[in-house]
């Protein structure tokens, strides 16, 4: 095969360059040159068949045609399933889970009807088949290759001709065409640009596993995120079985549902009972903790949120944030101070939410500032009470989206009353609502403030 050539693309400006350089030639910004394929921009020269326009009515919807990956999780997150010719990319830290859930996926999708590849580029066929074997995901239509070269993939592929490809992951992908090493900007990008290639030509969906950084971004600073149609992310507490699946661009559907998995011993399954696995562990009684019904995407969750208050001993006191905002909780602490008459501005301030939860709701703040004064002044809240509301810098409490689906959910696992912000009108069968207008009188009501 003829070696291609390659060129170096400033990945600011577009200019083009033959080699390359530190510092591009068109818009003078540093290492920003990126080499790629020439062979893209020769095919683009002879034109592309062209298309043809049609009356909207007649073009068939491709989010309808999706097809079941046979997890169920997975499907709630992609609103249906996997549509044909579509390029998904799972990103996620080392050893969260994505190559278990992606071949318990290859081994479900095969079990309804779709032919399956899966490339792994990081561990050997035997290793993936004693995987799968505990999987559960051995299927004479599951197909196993070790491989890294793209254009070797793109033969397997003509090969095998899946409906579904999974790919391993994508920074082991190398085309020896171009002269960067593999795991580069260049590799990653050229490569997913073969694959997504690929899955519009045939109608397959590609699954392409990404490795993310600590820092949260893809290696190849998001170079992918432009190439694929979806981009899952796939996250938890590496240390808690909880994972959870979540659509952060989508072109087939919503990017609001949030899947729900644990990790066990054959593999993940899907949470049932997310707010009961929450609150499995929580001892009744102890001051600095509270329950917030939260919502993720649209599933309620209850999480307990917990907090300690200790006498600093340093100029800047410690300010600690576990799946929780650490500017929210810098922020709350102000509130707790300046409208509220709790002095914990010269405290340490440990909060968390509990089970390797991730909280980004506004509705949580309340809970947490009413752990915070209940563990400063040692005042348990109730064991049947739960709190909902945003603060405001006011110190007042704002109301906040899908109350009766958060009150819902907290009655529905034994909660009997609930704090909620003034402004409230629904009021859910089985749950006392206590209405509190400001911080301080959600705090009073919770009966956490000093005595
Ligand atoms: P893995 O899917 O290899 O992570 P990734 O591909 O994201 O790097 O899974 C990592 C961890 O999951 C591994 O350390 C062990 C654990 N695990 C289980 O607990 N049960 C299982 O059945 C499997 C397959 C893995
Ligand atoms: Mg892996």
């Amino acid at each position: 095969m003829a070696k291609m050539k390659t060129v170096h693309r400033c990945t600011e400006c577009g200019a083009e360059s033959p080699v390359w350089a530190g510092r591009c030639d068109g818009c003078g910004e540093w290492n920003t040159l990126v080499e790629e394929l020439d062979g893209r921009d020769a095919a683009a020269a002879t034109l592309p068949p062209s298309s043809e326009p049609l009356p909207m009515v007649d073009i068939a919807d491709d989010a309808s045609a999706a097809r079941s990956t046979g997890v169920g999780e997975v499907d709630r997150v992609l609103g249906g399933g996997l549509v044909a010719g579509s390029v998904t990319l799972v990103g996620g830290e080392p050893g969260i889970g994505k190559s278990t859930l992606l071949l318990q996926l290859v081994g479900a999708a095969a079990e309804e009807g779709s032919r399956c590849l899966y490339v792994s580029g990081e561990e050997s066929v035997g290793q993936v088949r004693s995987r799968a074997g505990r999987l559960g995901a051995v299927h004479p239509n599951v197909w196993l290759v070790a491989e890294t070269v793209v254009p070797h993939i793109r033969t397997h592929l003509d090969q095998v001709k899946p409906d579904i490809v999974v790919v391993d992951s994508v920074q082991t992908l190398h085309d020896p065409d171009l002269s960067s090493a593999p795991g580069s900007v260049s590799q990653v990008r050229e490569g997913a640009h073969s694959m997504a290639q690929y899955a519009k030509q045939h109608g397959t969906a590609v699954l392409l596993v990404g490795h993310v950084t600590k820092e949260g971004t893809l290696a190849g600073p998001r170079v992918l995120e432009h190439v694929v149609d979806t981009v899952l992310e796939f996250d938890g507490d590496r240390h808690h079985g909880l994972r959870l699946l979540r659509a952060s661009k989508h072109r087939f559907g919503p990017t609001t549902e949030v899947g729900l998995l644990q990790m066990e011993e054959a593999g993940l399954a899907a949470v049932h009972d997310p707010s009961g696995l929450f609150l499995s562990d929580r001892v009744a009684g102890v001051s600095g903790s509270a329950i917030v019904p939260t919502v993720d995407g649209n599933r309620p969750l209850l999480i307990e949120v917990q907090a300690l208050v200790a006498q600093s001993q340093l100029a800047n006191p410690r300010r600690s944030a576990q799946g929780l905002d650490q500017g929210r909780l810098a922020m709350l602490l102000a509130v707790l101070e300046r409208r509220c008459g709790l002095t914990v501005m010269g405290s340490d301030v440990y909060a968390l939410a509990v089970g390797g939860a991730r909280i980004t709701d506004p509705g949580a703040d309340a809970g947490v500032a009413l752990a915070v004064a209940s563990s400063l002044t040692g005042h348990p809240l109730a064991d049947d009470l739960v709190v909902v509301g945003e603060v405001g810098l006011g110190g007042e409490l704002r109301h906040v989206g899908h109350l009766a689906r958060r009150l819902k959910e907290a009655a529905r696992m034994g909660f009997r009353r609930a704090i909620v912000p003034g402004a409230t009108s629904e009021a859910p069968d089985g749950l006392e609502v206590l209405r509190a207008p400001t911080l301080a009188a959600a705090i009073s009501l919770a009966d956490v403030g000093a005595h």
